[in-house]
C-alpha cells in the first residue's frame, strides 16, 4: 500500500516565491518516491499552488478549517472554501490549534462537516507528556472519543489519525517506532469499541520530529501507514532527502 506524507508547512515558507520553490522540489521527490504527498500549506498560497503543480502523488490540505459553512467569523476559513481551492484534506486538532484554543468540541464538528463535505480529515491527537503510569492513554483516548463521536458508521474508515506526541513536536528526536506499534494498536482498539470491525481500517499517521534518517524506520516499524511532517517538509533540501530515504 502507498505511504502518505502530509506536508505541514505550518506558518512557512515567508513567501509565494519560496512556497513554488519548496513545492517544485516536493513534487519532484515525490514523482520519484511512491508516495503520497498531501502537502498543507498556508491557506492564502493554496490555490495558486495547486494551480502549477498537480499530479497523482501530490494532494492538498489546509491546515485548520471553520466547521461552519459561512457566517461572522473572522479571520476563520470555510471548508467549502478550502475545497474550492483545492484542497481534499484538512488537518483537525493540531496540537498547536489545540494550544490556540481549539477544544474537542470543535474537533468533533470538525471532522463531521469535513465528511459531510466529502474531505478526508486528518485528525491530530497526542498527550502533552509522559510518565510510568501510562495516563497519556486516557488523553488519547479522550481526544479521539470527541473527534469519532459524530462520525457515520459507513465512513469510519475514511478518518485518518495522526498521532503527534507534543513532547516530540519540534524536538530532537522522534518517538521510538516500537513505542508507535503499541500505540496504533491502542488507536486502533478505541475507534473498534466506538464503531466496530471498521475501525481496524483507520489510517494511522505518525508525527513529530520526523526526518531523513528515522522516516523509513517509522514507516517499516511504527505500525503506521505514513507520517505528518513538520521541519523537515518546510525545506527544500530536508524533503527531498526525505522523500529520497523512504
Ligand atoms: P516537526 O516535524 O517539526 O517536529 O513537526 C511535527 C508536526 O507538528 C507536524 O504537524
Amino acid at each position: 500500500m502507498k505511504s502518505i506524507v502530509v506536508a505541514n508547512w505550518k506558518m512557512n515558507p515567508p513567501t509565494f516565491r519560496a512556497a513554488k520553490k519548496l513545492l517544485e522540489v516536493t513534487k519532484k521527490s515525490a514523482e520519484r518516491s511512491g508516495a503520497l504527498i498531501v502537502v498543507a500549506p498556508p491557506a492564502i498560497f493554496l490555490r495558486e499552488l495547486r494551480q502549477l503543480y498537480r499530479g497523482k502523488r501530490l494532494a492538498y490540505a489546509v491546515q485548520n478549517a471553520h466547521f461552519e459553512g459561512s457566517g461572522a467569523y473572522t479571520g476563520e476559513i470555510s471548508l467549502q472554501q478550502a475545497h474550492d481551492a483545492g484542497a481534499s484534506y484538512v488537518v483537525i486538532g493540531h496540537a498547536e490549534r489545540r494550544a490556540m484554543g481549539e477544544s474537542e468540541d470543535d474537533t468533533r464538528k470538525k471532522v463531521a462537516a469535513a465528511l459531510a463535505r466529502s474531505m478526508t480529515p486528518i485528525l491530530c491527537v497526542g498527550e502533552k507528556s509522559r510518565s510510568a503510569s501510562g495516563e497519556y492513554f486516557g488523553v488519547v483516548k479522550q481526544q479521539l472519543r470527541a473527534g469519532f463521536t459524530n462520525v457515520p458508521a459507513g465512513k469510519v474508515a475514511r478518518v485518518i489519525v495522526a498521532y503527534e506526541p507534543i513532547w516530540a513536536i519540534g524536538a530532537e528526536a522522534a518517538m521510538s517506532p516500537r513505542d508507535m506499534h503499541e500505540m496504533s494498536i491502542f488507536i486502533r482498539k478505541t475507534i473498534v469499541e466506538m464503531h466496530g470491525e471498521l475501525g481496524h481500517r483507520v489510517v494511522i499517521l505518525y508525527g513529530g520530529s520526523i526526518d531523513e534518517k528515522n522516516a523509513g524506520e517509522m514507516l517499516r516499524l511504527g505500525d503506521v501507514r505514513g507520517l505528518l511532517v513538520g521541519r523537515a517538509s518546510a525545506d527544500p533540501v530536508r524533503v527531498s532527502a526525505l522523500l529520497r530515504s523512504l
